[in-house]
């Protein structure tokens, strides 16, 4: 008997705990994970994000695919706080995981779950840092996996997939073709899509970043700025302050603030409550982000509401400056779609959003090995 089960966002219809299922029957939505009862998986011995005691879909320890993620440094960002005239400004350096990106949050949980339910083979679709992440713990995990990326996709990100030993799909046209390409193949095969954008266990994995932060940081930030493409790190962290708002951990949840670019920007649209449709050929440095159909964009912006929190669409000359910025001050190579954040801070500190005495936190979520500017 499983602890968990699969609840509709929207109308709230029950689902069997299943890693098939990624849409409500009722209405088409997606789903979220519900727990039924305790977590029944030791602490004893994993280290990392398994180690932080956040309730878990995961029956077994001998499940958990593990790559030793999560537990990732808040560092004080003065240089850069000073400039924008911030008392405090931390970035948690989420490009230390062992993939590159804060993808692995969501990965290892995933990956275990689908070990755990005797998976045989995955498809997954990725502009690069999940495919990356999702092809090493597949690999970790030994069910063979098929990730289906843009061509356009960073080269670096390619080869790692490819590295890992995933079948790499290379498909033309913008993010979302290669989307529908991974849907056709997994129906045409039979696969488990083990979409990071669709799985509610994704989300439990990048729910451990609010965990985490609750503990590395006193008092909390008040404002938290993040690169938001789909929404995994921004749902799942606010799910993991809900949940430790309800265990009585914290107080208030801090403010979550989406970061899109301008060119690709419908959860930024939709929080202005406007229109917005993708501009044929529009392209964004920030790739991580460049994405027009969100399948969890009423959910994000539940996210951004409930929590006080805005959301903002910045140029990419802004995402370039504060790659090099963070870069050439504080020693960071985020890649630009990291940086995004940093832009998204001065926008909102310029708008007033942010006061400049509230403590603010970004993301650091990817390698900038990855995804470089040409020298
Ligand atoms: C480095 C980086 N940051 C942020 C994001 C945005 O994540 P999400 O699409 O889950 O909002 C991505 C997604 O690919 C990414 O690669
Ligand atoms: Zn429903």
């Amino acid at each position: 008997m499983s602890h968990t089960q699969l609840r509709c966002i929207e109308c709230g219809a029950p689902h069997q705990a299943d890693v098939h299922t990624l849409f409500c029957r009722q209405c088409g939505s997606p789903l979220a994970v519900e727990y039924l009862g305790v977590n029944l998986l030791p602490r004893v011995g994993l280290g990392g994000l398994w180690g932080l005691g956040a309730p878990s879909p995961v029956h077994h320890p001998n499940s958990v695919v593990s790559l030793g993620e999560g537990a990732t440094p808040v560092a004080p960002l003065a240089t850069l706080g000073k400039r924008l005239g911030l008392d405090a400004l931390f970035g948690k350096l989420e490009y230390q995981s062992p993939t590159g990106s804060f993808k692995d949050r969501g990965s290892t949980v995933l990956m275990s779950v689908l070990r755990e339910m005797g998976v045989a083979e995955i498809a997954e679709d990725s502009s690069g840092n999940a495919g990356a992440s999702i092809a090493a713990y597949a690999t970790r995990a030994g069910i063979p996996a098929h990730v289906f990326a843009p061509a356009s996709a960073p080269l670096a990100k390619l080869q790692q997939i490819h590295l890992y030993g995933a079948h790499v799909h290379l498909i033309e046209g913008p993010r979302e073709v290669a989307t529908q390409a991974a849907v056709d193949y997994v129906a045409q095969r039979g696969l488990v899509y083990a979409s990071h954008n669709l799985s509610p266990y994704f989300l439990e994995g990048t729910k451990t970043f609010a965990y985490e932060v609750a503990g590395q940081c006193r008092p909390l930030p008040q404002h938290i700025v993040i690169p938001v493409g789909n929404g995994s790190l921004l749902i799942g962290v606010w799910r993991g302050f809900l949940e430790l708002r309800a265990q009585g951990r914290i107080g208030e949840v801090p403010r979550l603030h989406a970061i899109q670019a301008e060119a690709v920007r419908p959860i930024a649209s939709a929080y202005e409550g406007k229109a917005w449709r993708p501009q044929p050929g529009a392209r964004t440095v920030a790739g991580g982000i460049s994405v027009a159909q969100p399948p969890r964009l009423r959910q994000a912006l539940h996210a951004i509401r409930e929590t006080g929190g805005t959301s903002v669409a910045v140029p990419d000359e802004a995402i370039v400056r504060w790659q090099m910025a963070l870069a050439r001050e504080e020693g960071i190579y985020a890649e630009p779609t990291s940086a995004a954040a940093f832009a998204g801070v001065e926008m909102l500190v310029q708008q007033g959003v942010i006061a400049v005495d509230e403590p603010v936190l970004a993301p650091i979520t990817g390698m900038g090995l990855k995804d470089s500017p040409p020298p």
